[in-house]
């Protein structure tokens, strides 16, 4: 059965022109998937990360920083359609600020970051996004109107690789003739690595002089270019670093790296692969302290050579998904899309490092939750164009009813309200927000079972609207 399931795979991927690299490392995870290894990894065998080097306290000097982030390229990955928030599109291209009648997407805030660090310090700075056949096209299109962004030739983009969806029960690619696009996935952001081979991309920059790359999400407007982490981890000489944040008591997050106590590598461990038994202490923020910001920085020579021993299929860990064929419709059919992270590597390379970072190198937007605080007062848009917290960020928790975009829109026609005196925003029910709402303290409103409207001008708090 799976057999087959595996044969109509790589056949439904060689006839779709996906390189050789991506259809091997599919064909190694299916294997995986298929033996049904679990690839836990037990608290008994790892130990938490400790001591680890602090942004905070690095002293580098202007010419190293200068010369660090002369070297380095930033490559965002933009290849994910945002499904959790009922996307099939590329997130950055979601507006995130309106400043001075102007509205920016997560996109201009990226291209902007990477203009300013140009502008204040003189560097190249490319910026590559990986795409995915979802993302490609809207966001080539959306960067056109930055004449100045490409550099020396490189391009601005390299496309990751499709997979088929396969059914769940069959592990066979699955057939959806009412949209055959949506057979097909990104294979999670452990594609970059058989991506970037089959793009020629890294040897593309190192011909061009650069040396670094520092990686991260399009969708955390916080993992701005950074002179002073590019000269710490150049003057590592490690291959590859990953930062890091301390959990504050709120942050329940899994995608954590641990160190293997049988040989003292650092390695991912997913939610996905933790024993259920396991799940408390591994969220236990007083013994795993950090979280891993999917930050990350390669040293292009080193990321050549893994990618010329392997062929690009890094002995990554499989992370089954289960979603829906059609992921806006819960009635349509299971399938499993095969995925992996690309945090995983760090335990492929040897002598891999880790850098504690502050909190405003993690602004990640996973819900509307996220995106109402960041399009609301709580974050300014600097001229650099850093968003910057005015004050601490309040807990928002909308209901069920705003987890689409669209859904969410739809209820804040005129913007986020206030929410630099809020503590907390918990809306359950239906409700549409009018203009000019300000929220204080622990706000809350309940579910009234029918929509309601929080009139313009209103005021929330705990007792709700005034
Ligand atoms: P996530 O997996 O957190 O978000 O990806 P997503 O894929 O955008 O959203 P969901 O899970 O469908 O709701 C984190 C980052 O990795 C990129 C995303 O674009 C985002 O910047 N990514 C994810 C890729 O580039 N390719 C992928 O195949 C998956």
């Amino acid at each position: 059965m799976s057999e087959r399931g595996l044969e109509l795979a790589r056949e439904k991927m060689a006839s779709a022109g996906v390189a050789q690299a991506a259809i091997d490392t599919f064909s190694r995870f299916y294997g995986i998937l298929e033996s049904g290894a679990s690839g836990l990894i037990r608290e008994g065998d790892v130990e938490p990360l400790r001591d680890i080097p602090r942004h905070a306290d690095l002293t580098v000097s202007e010419g190293e920083a200068a010369d660090a982030l002369g070297k380095t390229a930033i490559i965002k990955l933009n290849g994910g359609l945002g499904t959790s928030m009922g996307m099939d599109r590329a997130k950055s291209l979601l507006p995130v600020r309106t400043s001075d009648g102007e509205t920016y997407s997560f996109l201009d805030v990226v291209v902007g970051q990477v203009r300013a660090a140009r502008a204040a310090t003189g560097a190249r700075l490319p910026l590559v996004l990986m795409n995915s056949f979802r993302t490609r096209d809207d966001t080539l299109a959306a960067l056109a109107s930055y004449g100045d962004l490409a550099v020396d030739g490189l391009p601005l983009d390299f496309l990751q690789n499709r997979e088929p969806k396969l059914l769940a029960d069959t592990l066979e690619p699955v057939e959806w003739p009412a949209d055959p696009e949506l057979e097909w996935c990104p294979p999670g952001h452990g594609d970059l690595y058989p991506a970037l081979h089959a793009s020629g991309v890294v040897k593309d920059l190192l011909a061009a002089g650069f040396r670094f790359a520092s990686v991260s999400n399009s969708d955390n407007l916080g993992a701005a270019p950074d002179a002073e982490i590019a000269a710490w981890f150049a003057a590592s000489g490690a291959p590859y670093a990953a930062e890091m944040c301390l959990k504050t008591p709120a942050d329940v997050k899994g995608g954590q790296l641990v160190v293997r106590q049988d040989d003292g590598r650092i390695i991912q461990r997913e939610t996905a692969q933790t024993h259920p038994d396991d799940m408390e202490v591994s969220l236990d923020p007083t013994r795993h302290r950090y979280f891993h910001t999917n930050n990350l920085w390669f040293d292009l020579q080193a990321l050549d050579a893994e990618l010329e021993r392997t062929g690009g299929v890094l002995e990554l860990p499989l992370i089954r998904n289960e979603k829906n064929v059609d992921p806006t419709d819960p009635s349509s059919p299971k399938v499993v899309q095969i995925e992996s992270a690309m945090g995983a590597a760090v335990a492929v390379f040897d002598g891999a490092q880790v850098i504690e970072v502050g909190r405003e190198r993690f602004l990640p937007v996973k819900t509307t939750n996220d995106l109402l605080v960041l399009r609301s007062d709580v974050y300014d848009l600097t001229d650099s164009f850093r968003l910057h917290a005015t004050v601490p960020a309040p807990l928002v928790s909308l209901s069920k009813i705003y987890k689409t975009v669209g859904a969410f829109d739809a209820r804040f026609p005129a913007g986020a309200p206030s929410l630099a005196d809020a503590t907390s925003l918990t809306v359950d029910g239906d409700w549409t927000f009018g203009a000019g709402v300000t929220v204080h303290g622990d706000a809350a409103l309940a579910d009234e079972s029918q929509a309601r409207v929080v009139p313009d001008g209103a005021t929330l708090t705990a007792e709700g609207v005034r």
